[in-house]
């Protein structure tokens, strides 16, 4: 058994790339495995949401989380902020982490690319606080899609010089983990690029999306001018659609769309229209639990606090063996 350890930022409702990419593994591993699952609301803060928005993000997370069949009974559901063993190992961590390869990181590069008026130092230090996620429970692996590869690797780098300095090997490295597969990119529907919440409107299908609006988004999914011979290889956008509809879409139903594509008589309407109704067939259990769970004020109580518990006994004991380790007066 081993430990594994993942979590999502509270910036918003999960959309299908976090479904595909990260959750739907929480599922498959947590009857096999001791997980810990969380929401990243200190990762959260570095775009200074409003006190209220924030609130809501936590809550709307965990009511995903729940209603996509986390089970909070045999897995540690947690929110990060109710852990301040994991502030703590951060700051510690700070000191193994260098500027340089903060620097050098891609997610943070993007970030100043894209928002130049808010660098923080949240931000160029967000792989520390990753990191101290993960190794505050000694997890060994990392349920993440594609975009969070180089996050591992920066983590594994502190843990194997915290190791090395202490001459010791406390930290087990933590891997990236997509059961022996490729980690997964769900593309978004723009075309280009990932699914991701803020890769501008319109790009992302959410959990809770009502089926009009999973229309609406998925029609206006870019494509091209069509296939002008047969056996074509395809562009991005028309790939990116079959991507999509491997993940909610019956295998004849992807073969037709295949073959249509192949002899050239394909039509992006129709295939989009199924694809839709596919995405919506898909969400409507969950939506149907996400309402629900939403009304149980007492048991999303509950169930934050339980998981909290459970997290910061596992914490203190990592907290306590690293003060030891480092050398601190009191440990
Ligand atoms: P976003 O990128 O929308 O801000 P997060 O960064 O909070 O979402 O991602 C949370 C988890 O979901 C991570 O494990 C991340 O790898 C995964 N994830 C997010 N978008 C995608 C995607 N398009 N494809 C695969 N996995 C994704
Ligand atoms: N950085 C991750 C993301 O944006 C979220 C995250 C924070 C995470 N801490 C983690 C994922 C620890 C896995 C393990 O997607």
């Amino acid at each position: 058994m081993e430990t594994v350890v993942s979590g999502i930022r509270s910036t918003g409702n999960l959309h299908l790339g976090n479904y595909f990419g990260a959750v739907k593994n929480f599922i498959k591993m947590q009857k096999e495995h001791n997980c810990f699952f969380f929401i990243a609301d200190m990762h959260a803060l570095t775009t200074h949401p409003k006190p209220g928005d924030f609130k809501n993000g936590v809550r709307s997370v965990m009511i995903e989380y729940l209603a996509c069949g986390l089970d909070p009974e045999i897995s540690t559901l947690f929110v990060q902020s109710d852990v301040p063993q994991i502030p703590e190992l951060y700051l510690l961590f700070n000191m193994y982490a260098y500027v340089g390869e903060l620097e050098r990181c891609a997610s943070f590069k993007e970030k100043i690319r894209k928002h130049p008026d808010n660098v923080n130092a949240g931000l160029l230090t967000y792989p520390v606080l990753m990191a101290a996620d993960i190794i505050i429970h000694r997890a060994t692996k990392v349920p993440v899609g594609k975009d969070q590869e180089q996050h591992l690797e920066m983590a594994r780098n502190f843990v194997n010089r915290f190791n090395h300095l202490y001459g010791n090997d406390y930290f087990p490295e933590p891997t990236a983990f997509n059961f022996g597969e490729a980690l997964v990119k769900v593309p978004g529907l723009d075309g280009t690029g990932k699914m991701g919440k803020s890769e501008g409107e319109g790009n992302a299908v959410f959990l809770n999306d009502a089926p009009e609006v999973i229309r609406k988004k998925v029609m206006r999914a870019v494509t091209d001018s069509g296939p002008s011979a047969a056996n074509q290889p395809k562009t991005e956008p028309v790939q990116n659609l079959f991507s999509l509809m491997n993940l909610v879409s019956k295998k004849d139903t992807i073969q037709s769309f295949e073959d249509a594509w192949n002899n050239c008589t394909i039509r992006y309407g129709d295939m989009k229209k199924q694809l839709a109704e596919d995405i919506v067939t898909f969400v409507a259990p969950i939506q149907e639990r996400m309402k629900e769970i939403a009304s149980d004020e007492k048991y999303l109580k509950n169930t934050i606090e339980m998981g909290g518990e459970k997290a910061r006994i596992s914490a203190a004991k990592t907290l306590k063996d690293v003060r030891e380790i480092i050398g601190f007066l009191n440990a």
